[in-house]
């Protein structure tokens, strides 16, 4: 056993109801929490979809009012958690019900914050910073990736700086998660596929993050396995919601894992460009994971060759240099069976905007927990090779 697992570790989940139709019993738990106002925080394109529809009448009967907060917008921003928390408090409101993708549930997380501990989303910043459990929070994720159902994190733009900040605290855990693939069948093929590979990345950095442990390590490398056998398969026509399923399972283990063992330099590179540049969350990590993997994987060889075993790569007997190929060889077809490009094209991009980036990588949490300690330097080479500036 290693040092490593041997050492105090926590593990904070919550309730968690997990299969077809989940969504289904959300009546039930608002009497369990006897709500008679609940918020529903959710972004406006979510009104096009049947089961959202289907999911709020199931509300109705169980309280005396339901009000709508659907301002959200992808990278979630300061201004908007300070809207639906003043929106909560003045309207008396009770519950909050996220509805939605990562976006969503990290905006509910923010306005339950600031309802109950006043001053600024902002002022939250960091580890264990928030002072008071927040009113209840029920969520129902409608994609595969973010599981911000049940994690300790909430990220949310700082508009003054355009810096992504992270909130990392057991009092964001929601109270339930109702996780359901049925949301999951009209979701976009591309953003399915950009989740889901945020999914994956998940599951790897929790892997090779310096705080795993045993609890964080069983999730993850399940998490692996599930995710890669139907990646490329949700985001066909023909997929099944037993496909979709499995997405979730393995996105959901994937949840448990990094919420508890946090995350690495994929992450920290992808909120710093998601920040500045307004880029989607899961594109970013699918582009940047490659180049991650190869610079971190001289630091821990024999936990990649665990992940490769997820990956169904038949490593048993290969030299370290074969293995790490052959893992990036997976992650890249991977990638481009999905239509995710290698690189992001960005107008104009200039020396100074790049200093930034790599500043603001190396200040996220994300990047204190990652096996091998960056240098500005290596950090400004993989933006060179993931960012290509367009005149
Ligand atoms: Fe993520």
């Amino acid at each position: 056993m290693t040092e490593t697992l041997l050492e105090l570790r926590k593990f904070v989940i919550p309730e968690i109801i997990i299969g077809v139709d989940a969504r289904l019993l959300i009546g039930r738990y608002i009497s369990h929490f006897n709500a008679k106002k609940p918020m529903i925080v959710t972004d406006k394109a979510i009104h096009d979809f049947e089961w959202f529809h289907e999911t709020i009448n199931l509300i109705r009967p169980h309280v005396e009012k339901l009000f709508f907060f659907d301002e959200t917008t992808p990278n979630p921003k300061d201004i908007e958690a300070m809207l639906g928390a003043d929106l909560f408090l003045s309207l008396g409101c009770d519950l909050i019900i996220a509805i939605g993708g990562g976006s969503s549930i990290d905006c509910a997380k923010c306005i339950s914050i600031v309802a109950s501990n006043g001053g600024n989303i902002l002022d939250y910043e960091g580890v264990d910073e928030v002072k008071m459990p927040g009113p209840p929070l029920i969520c129902i994720p409608t994609t595969a990736g973010s599981s911000a159902d049940v994690s300790q994190f909430a990220i949310i733009k700082d508009t003054a700086t355009n810096i992504k900040r992270a909130i990392i605290s057991k009092k964001v855990v929601p109270d339930l998660a109702l996780i359901d693939p049925v949301p999951l069948m009209t979701m976009d093929p591309y953003l399915t596929a950009c989740t889901a590979m945020d999914a994956l990345t998940h599951a790897i950095e929790a892997y090779v993050s310096n705080t795993h442990s045993a609890l964080t390590d069983v999730h993850a490398l399940e998490s692996i396995r599930l995710i890669s056998q139907v990646i490329e398969k949700s985001t066909s026509p023909q997929r099944t919601i037993e496909t979709m399923f499995q997405l979730m399972l393995g996105s959901l283990q994937a949840g448990l894992a990094f919420s508890n063992a946090s995350l690495g330099a994929v992450h920290a590179m992808s909120h710093s460009m998601g920040g500045l540049l307004d880029l989607p969350h899961g594109e970013c990590n699918s582009i940047l994971l490659e180049h991650i993997i190869r610079i971190n994987f001289e630091t821990v060889p024999d936990r990649y060759r665990n992940i490769a075993r997820q990956l169904d790569l038949a490593v048993d007997n290969v030299s370290d240099h074969l293995l790490l190929e052959m893992i990036i060889n997976r992650i890249v077809s991977m990638r481009e069976n999905l239509n995710i490009p290698p690189r992001i094209m960005v107008n104009n991009l200039e020396e100074s905007t790049v200093d930034y980036l790599v500043e603001n990588a190396l200040n996220d949490p994300c990047m204190v927990t990652n096996p091998r300690v960056l240098t500005k330097e290596e950090v400004r080479i993989i933006y060179g090779r993931v960012l290509q500036s367009q005149k």
